[in-house]
């Protein structure tokens, strides 16, 4: 849902857009996984347009690799099923309100 904000603004460069506007509110672990979702989602459709399915590789390493891969399948590509039960934006607002009412840091 807002790892995805500013898709229409920076469509080649979502992830890293998104990840500066949460950065004053959320940890750096998700600031993280955010910022490299759009690489490690292409794990699921690059193959299909010439790409490498596997670039995600090269971060096999570092600390948040588990958890962008975990993001990834278990939230990012569920999303596109059609029949995956989604709540209402109503369900998200007390979230989304906590999130950006934080003191940024
Ligand atoms: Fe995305």
């Amino acid at each position: 849902m807002v790892h995805d904000i500013g898709d229409e603004l920076a469509p080649f460069s979502h992830s890293e857009f998104a990840a500066t506007l949460l950065k004053p509110f959320v940890s750096e672990e998700i600031v993280l996984v955010i910022e490299k979702h759009g690489l490690f989602q292409a794990y699921y459709y690059a193959h299909h347009v010439g790409g490498d399915r596997h670039a995600r590789d090269k971060y096999k390493d570092h600390p948040f690799y588990d958890q962008c891969v975990h993001f990834c399948e278990a939230w990012d590509q569920a999303s596109f099923d059609p029949n995956y039960p989604t709540r209402s934006l109503n369900y998200f607002e007390p979230m989304v309100r906590e999130v950006f009412s934080r003191r940024a840091h």
